[in-house]
């Protein structure tokens, strides 16, 4: 790996523990503006301090976020269907490598679908965009992304579209966690990420989720709606750092989440914006 490639894989996934939490807040690229993230610069702003990557898009990037932030950014380049359509597999590269470039990212992520209308399609993007990141230094993450089947989500189709994405080049692998996760891990030769899905029940089920993850050997989250969804996000985010970061248990989680929240941490509708 050059030089350019490998700073910006540290840049990402920190030492000392070598994993990350990225926060993601692309999915207005194909939902449009989702709960809680309808005013995504509010949304965002108190939240960038406290994640080790946001995830976006460039229209996002240039209209909400300072040039002046530190947080590394992890750009979505891939889009061109949106949820009113059946079928979300039709996907094309929306953003240049050269306009990446130019924003000074520290990784490009598109989504792949194996096993729908558009796998090809997907994959072939896939390795375009690997090329050119190759060549400008800069790390590509594949999404193994279901579109609205959900329940595709299970260890033997996982590790399937983990593997060939990781086959075909990608640098990082984001995917979802599953039963038997560590199976899907272990097929898998490069750093995996785990997004959260739909917000789920409770705060414990989100952080049996996070150290469930990162137990069976994922390198970390990018994870959007159980954090900028929860009640209380910015503690939230503090109680997933822990887990991904210095090994807290779920218990050791709440713990923070619920020291946090008694501290008076302000739930994200009266955070201010930028
Ligand atoms: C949207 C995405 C999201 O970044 C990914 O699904 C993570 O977000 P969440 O935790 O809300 O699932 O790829 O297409």
């Amino acid at each position: 790996m050059d030089w350019g490639m490998r700073n910006r894989m540290g840049r990402m996934f920190r030492a000392p523990s070598g994993n990350s939490v990225m926060l993601a807040v692309d999915h207005g690229y194909f939902m449009g503006p989702t709960r809680k993230l309808e005013n995504i610069r509010a949304t965002v702003a108190p939240l960038l301090p406290h994640a080790d990557v946001v995830g976006l898009t460039r229209g996002v990037l240039r209209a909400c976020v300072p040039p002046e932030s530190t947080t590394p950014i992890l750009l979505r380049v891939s889009g061109g269907v949106t949820v009113l359509q059946e079928d979300l597999s039709d996907e094309a590269i929306t953003t240049s490598m050269h306009d990446a470039a130019r924003l000074n990212v520290s990784a490009v992520a598109l989504s792949v679908f194996v096993g729908a209308p558009h796998e090809h399609q997907s994959l072939v993007n896939l390795s375009k965009l690997v090329d050119d990141g190759e060549d400008a230094g800069i790390p590509v993450m594949a999404i193994t992304a279901v579109g609205k089947e959900l329940e595709k989500r299970d260890a033997r189709y996982l590790a399937l579209a983990c593997r060939v994405s990781a086959e075909i080049g990608a640098h990082i692998v984001k995917t979802y966690y599953c039963d038997g996760f560590s199976k899907v891990v272990e097929g898998c030769p490069v750093p995996i990420v785990v997004a959260g899905g739909p917000k789920l029940d409770s705060d414990r089920a989100v952080l049996e989720l996070a150290h469930g993850a990162v137990a069976a050997g994922a390198r970390g989250l990018d994870m959007g709606r159980n954090i900028w969804q929860s009640e209380h996000p910015v503690p939230m985010l503090k109680a997933l750092r822990a887990i991904v970061h210095d090994k807290a248990t779920v218990r050791d989680g709440l713990d923070i989440l619920e020291g946090e929240k008694a501290r008076g941490a302000r739930p994200l509708a009266a955070a201010s914006p930028a």
